[in-house]
């Protein structure tokens, strides 16, 4: 019996082409560089499984071009450029890779938190520059981060992880979610519920960690800016369009808060030139990356579309009444 053919618009990893190769005809996308998106949508169109990245928009144009579809598997948790509805109307499974990523991302977006605090990039760049005069008691003095408050925004499986390694530091740890966490929860991770207003005017750093949803949008404004503390710093490793970019730009430029820490941004891989600037730290969309964890990411997707075809429901089904059996 012929294999399912497969388009994976990335080379992926070996142990995820392993899981695909047997069971599936798999043409990958080999270039370094993201595929144009004619060319997915070209070779999209004789396939029943797709594997791709959060770069590729699965809208009704894609959907459209490809009528054999029966998966989309995203590698990666955040699935806002999955139209799961119109994927559920023509009964295209939709898939993400949670879980494999959560202490990864949290140990990304600390990372972010202490370069900014304790302005290591600045230190970085003075260190290599060959001007570096030696050691001066005010030189590049930053900001305390134990004893601090820790705001988490988004308080799911990575909002938990970040909280988790807040202890460390000795730090207060508050947090604002739609739904708050159990008491249980809370006792273990030594977080305090807080509503959104209070922890913006309490937090000395706010870590947000929430999908991107219509009330996530732009939630980081002009007006929430205001509320935060000006000795305060915003961290971002969710997605770039929950923090209004030029809303942040002019906090920054304002000192209404402190600094800023961005792994993500509104139209990447455009980052707003406003954001060029001593005490904001950019990285490009980098928290899972770790090889253990993008491998694990890639495994998972593999998982999911071969699980499809062999006529069970792939465990991380975003939409399982899409399911045709
Ligand atoms: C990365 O941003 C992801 O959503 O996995």
């Amino acid at each position: 019996m012929a294999k399912p053919k497969v388009l994976a618009t990335h080379r992926l990893f070996e142990p995820a082409r392993r899981i695909l190769q047997k069971h599936c005809e798999v043409e990958y996308w080999e270039k370094p560089e993201r595929p144009p998106r004619e060319e997915v949508l070209r070779r999209v169109k004789d396939k029943e499984g797709l594997v791709c990245l959060l770069t590729e928009k699965v809208n009704d144009d894609l959907l459209e071009a490809a009528p054999k579809l029966r998966i989309a598997a995203n590698v990666a948790v955040g699935f806002d450029n999955i139209d799961v509805a119109a994927c559920t109307k023509r009964g295209v499974v939709a898939t993400n890779t949670p879980g494999v990523l959560d202490d990864t991302t949290a140990d990304f977006a600390w990372t972010l938190l202490m370069a900014v605090a304790r302005r290591l990039v600045e230190g970085d760049a003075l260190a290599r520059s060959g001007n570096w005069k030696g050691w001066d008691l005010d030189q590049l003095v930053g900001t305390d981060v134990w004893g601090k408050t820790l705001g988490i925004v988004g308080f799911g499986r990575i909002g938990r992880a970040m909280a988790r390694r807040a202890s460390g530091f000795q730090m207060k740890v508050i947090y604002t979610d739609a739904v708050r966490a159990s008491a249980e929860v809370e006792k273990e991770l030594r977080a305090e519920y807080r509503d959104m207003n209070a922890l913006l005017a309490e937090a000395d750093f706010i870590s947000v960690h929430t999908p991107l949803l219509p009330e996530t949008r732009g939630l980081f404004n002009a007006a929430n800016f205001e509320k935060m503390k000006r000795t305060a710093f915003l961290i971002n490793t969710s997605r770039g369009p929950v923090v209004d970019e030029a809303a942040l730009v002019a906090a920054l430029e304002k000192r209404k808060i402190s600094g800023a820490a961005l792994d993500v941004f509104e139209k990447e891989p455009i980052v707003h030139p406003g954001l060029r600037r001593p005490n904001v730290v950019l990285a490009p969309h980098i928290a899972s990356a770790s090889l253990e964890t993008r491998t694990k990411m890639a495994c998972m997707a593999a998982e999911n579309v071969i699980t499809l075809f062999e006529g069970r429901q792939p465990a991380n089904i975003l939409n399982p009444e899409a399911r045709k059996g």
